[in-house]
């Protein structure tokens, strides 16, 4: 039975990004919320009031919501359904999908969940697929909870795809485009309408469970074709003299293509998109189609991130034993994630050329460490930059944009800068004296 009120109690499974998000945003927004993770560590951290990762605004949520006692931590699934008297009606699973060596996603974490969900439910429970998952996920929960749901307890599957940027994740939960509902029955609708109901500017889409599966894989696929489009015409500008800057412009002013998502650069990184479009390509050759533009669109993206090295080479000729300092190691700017950062591939290239790496990251350097080795981490931009033969952006924090560039002159052995997110000016950066290079701009 769904309860008959405005508040709908809430479980989460997992305490990433998405799942601690959505978790604190749903408090926001009224609910009760108990963001569950088998990771005690995390959960002790997070009842300390301490953020296991870094994204804007997400602490004062989450302070704001526990001591309005709307959100709450647990270390187990079974906690998390009945809590302090409160039974969840609907439990999102948020829990990790990495990437298996095939490129299919690993759903053992998921199935745990369901498995765990079944024992614990005690009246009808809507389950709610949130983490990016293949097509049919649903219907493998659906067969697990059945399995172990001994009591027979009602119950439904549905998907919920997340689409909220790291970096910008509580406004984009809260400001969604779209929410996307896929539903098996009336019951679970009634209960989404529910939960994202003061949501009042967010258009709701109920579909079939299957569809808004597909929803996900096909928005993250689009996105990723875009930049990489976007990177292959820069390409092109770079060989012909026209200019990236005016051509994206001019073609993101045709409504039917759209500004977003079309700014050149080194390539895309992040836990979503390198990911989902390698699982949606697997997804698809599983079920006997050859998704080809796919793979197009990553080759593009991994020959993008060694750009930055071709053109470091063009200037210093030989790397052995010559200093690159790298400004911003983070896949993207606002963020301390490290996973799948164009970085980490630039700099094994550059270690093989010989070359003697420095780096710096406003917010990403401790992550870096975990994974970058052999490298000398400076504590600012200026300790990175001092007698090193080039300096590249990697990263357009907005710390780089206000660099001091007269002092960067002095500090520097020679004033080349390679720019991997054309964020600087060319006509300024070569007026003020650097050997300047961007992406396909004259
Ligand atoms: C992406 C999607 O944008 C979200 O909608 C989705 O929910 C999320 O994946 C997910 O599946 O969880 P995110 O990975 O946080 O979000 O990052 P984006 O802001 O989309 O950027 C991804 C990468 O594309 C970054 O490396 C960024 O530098 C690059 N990018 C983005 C470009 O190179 N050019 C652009 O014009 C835009």
């Amino acid at each position: 039975m769904i309860k008959n009120s405005d508040k709908v109690d809430i479980c989460i499974v997992g305490t990433g990004y998405v799942g601690l998000v959505s978790g604190a945003c749903l408090a926001e927004i009224g609910h009760r919320v108990v963001c569950v993770d088998s990771d005690d560590k995390k959960i002790n951290l997070l009842k300390k009031g301490i953020m296991p990762i870094y994204e804007d605004g997400l602490k004062e949520i989450v302070h704001k919501n526990v001591k309005k006692k709307r959100l709450f931590f647990a270390k187990s699934i079974k906690e998390g359904l009945h809590h302090k008297g409160h039974r969840a009606e609907a439990v999102f699973i948020a829990v990790g999908t990495p990437p298996r060596p095939d490129g299919s996603a690993d759903l053992s974490a998921i199935e745990k969940v369901a498995e765990e969900v079944a024992k614990n439910m005690s009246d009808y429970t809507v389950i709610i697929e949130k983490s990016t998952v293949p097509v049919e996920t649903c219907r493998w929960i659906e067969k697990t909870v059945t399995r172990f749901n001994k009591k027979h307890i009602p119950f439904d599957v549905a998907s919920n795809p997340e689409f909220l940027r790291e970096g910008s994740a509580v406004s984009d939960f809260l400001n969604p485009d779209r929410v996307v509902a896929g539903v098996p029955s009336k019951q679970a609708e009634f209960l989404f309408k529910k939960i994202y109901k003061p949501m009042k500017h967010s258009q709701i889409i109920i579909t079939d469970v299957k569809s808004a599966e597909l929803i996900k894989h096909a928005s993250n696929s689009f996105l990723s074709t875009k930049i990489s489009f976007i990177n292959a015409v820069a390409n092109v500008c770079e060989k012909t003299g026209a200019n990236i800057d005016d051509v994206a412009k001019g073609m993101g002013l045709d409504k039917r293509i759209g500004s977003s998502f079309l700014k050149a650069g080194i390539g895309f990184g992040g836990f979503c998109f390198p990911k989902d479009l390698e699982a949606f390509y697997w997804l698809s050759a599983q079920k006997g189609y050859n998704f080809e533009l796919l793979k197009n669109v990553q080759d593009i993206n991994e020959s993008q991130k060694m750009w930055i090295v071709k053109k470091i080479e063009e200037e210093l000729w030989n790397l052995k034993g010559k200093t690159i300092a790298l400004l911003g190691l983070a896949f993207k700017p606002n963020t301390d994630d490290m996973r799948f950062a164009p970085s980490i591939d630039i700099i094994n290239a550059l270690k093989k050329l010989g070359a003697k790496v420095k780096a710096y990251d406003p917010v990403s350097m401790e992550n870096a460490k975990k994974v970058i080795k052999g490298i000398e981490f400076s504590k600012n931009p200026y300790q990175c930059l001092k007698n090193a033969d080039c300096a590249c952006l990697i990263t357009e924090w907005d710390e780089f944009k206000k660099l001091d560039f007269k002092k960067v002159l002095m500090l520097i052995k020679h004033p080349i800068l390679i720019d991997g997110r054309n964020l600087y000016d060319p006509a300024k950066m070569r007026r003020m004296g650097f050997t300047y290079k961007s992406l396909g701009r004259p």
